[in-house]
């Protein structure tokens, strides 16, 4: 028995306003009924048709724009329509910063109960709206995703393989790209060849349902400094193959300084639990932010956008004061980035990471720099902060933490309540959660001042850097 059809719900002249999670935009009908919209930007007025009804708001597709906003823009990649990675590309650079801006607003004086005025300074934008990340996965697919005017207009199409971006919250899909704009333009090339190359040589590409492959996924890493580091993730491990492809990519690309591979026959795609091999060049690439030359592995997590890691942690240091005779913690430290970072302006600093591998990364780049007042400490932050750790290691002047999207337990709040350091650096990449924290620790702390740094243009992220000082 087939399904009943259900007429979907159109509404119609629905004013776009502002922007929501995932690149959707939030509108309102003259009713006030909120809807969570695809491919709108605020300003525009849309016909739109309800695709699921939830319990505060509708999501909804555009069946008709009436107006366009004026802060519409061009997008300049040809993937846009089909990629998802940049759903902002079609919104003027100052719109995004603005509604960035208000997203966080609204986070502190709704959910952190804040008084606002004064506190929260524009958004520092970009320096690169372009070409910003220093890090892109690229996945190999035996079958490349069709766009739906592709099926629409071009009847039977062979199927081909890809090199690229999964479709947004799919892991089957693959869009083949041709050119993408977050990375340095060698990426391109890199990718694309490689892509060729093994299309010619007969290679087999990635098959998500039987696991079957001998090319699955490379990472593309570059550096300030002019590093390169590519990893290539094969599904067998045949050398005769293996080594057919680093060759070619040895002789092709010599300006990458860290060619390397490993061998994925598992079912999922974590590298973490594998032996990385050197190939050629240095198993690492080297990055330098301010005097601080960190070293970054296969494995190594850093900041994606490095020249805004710079404006962020200077953002830190300003809000921190230092004077030299600081005692510093670092929660959520990751591989040390700002505890390196402030090391040099401070007595002491010791940082806390719940990834063991990036501790490793931590003290290896502590030797690199001769840094020899800073700390570091592997284990959950709820576990390691506490009243022995305190006595350990001496009352905090100031503390800086950079929690996950989550934000801060309720354990580690209590903790930072109760330690009571003069000053808490708090960074965030997700205004809701610090909002709700700040909120927590206003019974003993003062929201000074906040500076929202853009280091993700077309994405609706955000990191923003809030000074917290202790109440009299
Ligand atoms: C937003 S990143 C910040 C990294 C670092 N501050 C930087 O700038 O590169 C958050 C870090 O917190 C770590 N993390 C997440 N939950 C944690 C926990 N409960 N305890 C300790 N570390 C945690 C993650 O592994 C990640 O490295």
């Amino acid at each position: 028995m087939g399904r009943k059809k259900r007429n979907k719900r159109i509404v119609e002249n629905v004013l776009v306003t502002g922007i929501a999670e995932k690149g959707l935009s939030v509108g309102r009908s003259a009713e006030g009924e909120v809807f969570f919209i695809e491919d709108a930007v605020p300003g525009d007025v849309v016909n739109v048709v309800v695709i699921r009804k939830k319990k505060n708001h509708s999501l909804c597709r555009v069946v008709t724009t009436v107006t366009y906003s004026e802060e519409r823009t061009t997008p300049f990649c040809k993937h846009f329509y089909h990629c998802g990675g940049c759903k902002w590309q079609n919104l003027k650079y100052d719109s995004q910063t603005k509604y960035k801006f208000i997203k966080i607003v609204n986070a502190m004086r709704r959910i952190g109960k804040m008084d606002t005025e004064g506190i929260i300074h524009t958004v520092r934008y970009s320096k690169d709206i372009r070409y910003y990340r220093n890090k892109l996965e690229f996945t190999f697919s035996d079958k490349r995703w069709l766009t739906p005017e592709e099926i629409e207009n071009e009847g039977f199409i062979e199927s081909e393989p890809a090199l690229g971006f999964h479709r947004p919250s799919s892991f089957n899909k693959v869009l083949n790209l041709e050119e993408c704009h977050l990375q340095n333009d060698l990426s391109n090339d890199i990718r694309n060849h490689l892509r060729d190359f093994c299309v010619a040589k007969q290679l087999s590409f990635y098959n998500p349902y039987t696991h079957e492959c001998m090319m699955r996924n490379i990472v593309v890493r570059n550096t300030l400094e002019g590093d390169w580091m590519l990893l290539v993730v094969f599904g067998k491990d045949d050398m005769k193959k293996i080594k057919l492809v680093m060759e070619e990519m040895k002789e092709k690309f010599p300006f990458i300084t860290s060619l390397m591979y490993t061998v994925n026959p598992k079912f999922n795609d974590t590298i973490y639990d594998l032996e990385v091999h050197c190939y050629h060049g240095k198993p690492y690439i080297v990055e330098k932010l301010g005097d601080i030359r960190y070293k970054i592995g296969p494995k190594s997590f850093f900041q994606t956008n490095s020249e805004g890691a710079k404006i962020l942690f200077d953002y830190v240091v300003e809000y921190a004061g230092f004077q030299g005779k600081e005692n510093v913690y670092d929660l959520y430290t990751g591989l040390g980035s700002i505890a390196l970072y402030i090391a040099s302006k401070v007595k002491q600093v010791t940082g806390i990471e719940e990834i063991p591998e990036a501790i490793d990364d931590a003290r290896v780049n502590c030797d690199f720099n001769q840094i020899h007042n800073a700390e570091f400490y592997a284990g959950d932050v709820k576990d390691i902060l506490n009243q022995d750790f305190v006595e350990k290691h001496g009352k905090p002047d100031v503390i800086i933490t950079d929690p996950p999207r989550a934000g801060m337990s309720e354990k580690v709040i209590e903790t930072l309540l109760a330690v009571a350091a003069p000053k808490i650096v708090y960074v965030s990449c997700n205004p809701d959660t610090q909002a709700r924290d700040c909120l927590l620790l206003s019974e003993k702390y003062q929201v000074v001042k906040m500076q929202p740094v853009d280091m993700f243009p077309h994405t609706n992220h955000i990191e923003n850097v809030a000074l917290l000082v202790l109440k009299q």
